[in-house]
């Protein structure tokens, strides 16, 4: 479907279905807002007065207009009460609205969104882009690999347009028509992302994750680097490679660069994505129930390359360097087994308890390689600890961080955005779970505090560089259809970035 905004009056025009939005505790009988329900009759407000288009949040009433309008029909939105009305509701109604649409084959429908008066905090062209994601996100389907096609073989040619501009300023409509171009953006770096999270395992190697970050890269001023197997060797990624020896398939270490803001080269920030491609958890061996879910353990390097090609397509004044260490964990004849010391390459010793720990190793050497190249500050992205789920659910990822700015910065990102974070602590204390008495620190720290004590691990490779750390394994996959989100890949926290991201280049 192809989500565009008119050129002309919405009104003026012969379409399938109109969307009208209506607040719960704002709907006006008499529709006045509505110049279509005096040519209906006043059907409509006989049906505002029965109750049946009552504005509740989500609900969804399909009106036929009977040849009395050039619209064949009158979708109504509930937007729910004003005072309850924030953007994650918008997306997650545009999303239903435009699965509506897609499920009756409508060709042409159009949206009134400029046309509400919305609650003073939000602005209308914030409205616009979560109309524009919502129904972009809502709309995606995973289905190359099926013969026979469901929801995408759904007209590729229908078009949803926003309209209802008439009455805001001149400088609103522009602030619209950038939020739009924006949101698609945006949009389409998330769905990005959740392609790569969803692609199986055997068609989503460390070798074929760098070529879709090398394509990301083509289309857009993006730098692509792969180290191979033997310059990884040679920068003495002990710890990443110690994951990588289970596996037959080659190990990549992925670089993208972007510079977007030349002026200040030495200001650049790091972003680094866990890239398991799939973790059977090694020789300390995962039970088989749901280990095929593994395959999206490259969920945090899914969402660096995708923030990466958002970042470049916006052309954001910034400069950032993406590290993906990718590799299987596997456990192959010559895997590193429970017990094995591994050195990462700033020297420190492992202890490996348990080869199912297997990411904070990866990113350990990614990390080290971020302080060696001067990167600050540094943000990791892991599908890290399954503790991160039972600590908040599938509603929130972890977030953790040595620094307060960096920490509130990606709060308020993602507030924005919806993609909820919770910051959990990194108190001193946790340390000693990690304690090794054989190495430095070992790779596990026992049953409590699970992603406190992973992130403390981690921690110990930052440094003192300003660092965050996203444990996105409570929030990488959906198990149900809600509103934006679809069964699988969330894309999750990718439009959290870009958002972030957006903010810093600002400033
Ligand atoms: N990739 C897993 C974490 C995970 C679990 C991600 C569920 C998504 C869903 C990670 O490598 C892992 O296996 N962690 C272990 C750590 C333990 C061995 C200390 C875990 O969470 O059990
Ligand atoms: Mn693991
Ligand atoms: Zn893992």
């Amino acid at each position: 479907m192809n989500i565009e905004m008119s050129q002309t009056n919405l009104l003026d025009m012969d379409l399938d279905c109109l969307v009208s939005y209506v607040f719960e505790d704002e709907i006006d009988p008499s529709l006045e807002s509505l110049e279509l329900n005096k040519s209906l009759s006043d059907y409509i407000t006989d049906l505002i007065n029965d109750g049946e288009v009552n504005g509740r949040f989500g609900q969804l009433n399909l009106v036929h207009t009977h040849k009395n309008a050039k619209q064949k029909r009158i979708l109504f939105a509930g937007m729910g009460k004003k005072q309850d009305f924030n953007l994650d509701r918008a997306r997650k109604l545009a999303a239903n609205v435009a699965k509506f649409i897609r499920n009756k084959n409508f060709s042409v429908s159009g949206a009134l969104a400029g046309r509400i008066e919305l609650p003073k905090a939000i602005a209308v062209s914030d409205f616009f882009s979560a109309i524009v994601e919502g129904a972009s996100l809502g709309l995606y389907t995973f289905e190359d690999h099926m013969r026979k096609k469901g929801d995408s073989t759904k007209p590729e040619s229908s078009s949803l347009l926003l309209g209802g501009l008439g009455g805001l300023t001149n400088k609103q409509q522009d602030a619209v028509h950038k939020a739009v171009e924006t949101a698609k953006v945006v949009s389409e770096s998330a769905k990005l992302a959740r392609d790569l999270v969803n692609e199986p395992a055997n068609l989503m190697t460390p070798t074929i994750l760098a070529e879709r970050a090398k394509l990301a890269a083509k289309d857009t001023k993006l730098d692509y680097q792969s180290l191979t197997k033997k310059q990884i060797e040679k920068l003495g990624m002990g710890a990443f490679l110690g994951v990588a020896k289970g596996s037959h398939e080659e190990p990549k270490f992925i670089i993208l660069k972007y510079s977007g803001d030349p002026k200040n080269p030495d200001k650049e920030l790091g972003l680094l994505g866990k890239g398991i491609t799939f973790d059977s958890g090694g020789i300390s061996i995962k039970p088989a129930a749901n280990m095929s879910a593994m395959k999206g353990d490259m969920g945090g390097a899914a969402a660096v390359i995708a923030s990466m090609y958002g970042v470049a397509r916006l052309e954001l004044k910034i400069n950032i360097t993406a590290l993906v260490p990718a590799t299987e964990n596997l456990p192959g004849g010559s895997a590193t087994k429970p017990g094995d010391l591994l050195t990462a390459m700033n020297g420190t010793t492992i202890e490996v308890e348990n080869t199912d720990a297997e990411g904070r190793l990866v990113l350990a050497d990614a990390l080290a390689y971020a302080n060696d190249q001067g990167l600050s500050p540094l943000i990791d992205i892991a599908t890290l600890t399954g503790a991160i789920g039972v600590a908040l659910g599938s509603v929130s990822m972890g977030l953790f961080s040595n620094d307060d700015t960096l920490a509130n910065q990606l709060n308020e990102s993602s507030l924005d955005t919806g993609e909820k974070m919770w910051r959990m602590p990194l108190w001193d204390e946790y340390k000693d779970q990690n304690k090794s008495t054989v190495a430095d620190i070992k790779n596990t720290g026992g049953r409590q505090a699970g992603s406190i004590t992973a992130a403390q691990f981690l921690h110990e490779f930052a440094g003192d560089t300003p660092w965050a750390h996203l444990d996105i394994a409570s929030v990488f996959m959906s198990s149900k259809v809600d509103g934006i989100y679809q069964k699988g890949a969330t894309g999750q926290p990718v439009r959290t970035l870009i958002s972030l991201f957006t903010k810093l280049a600002a400033k």
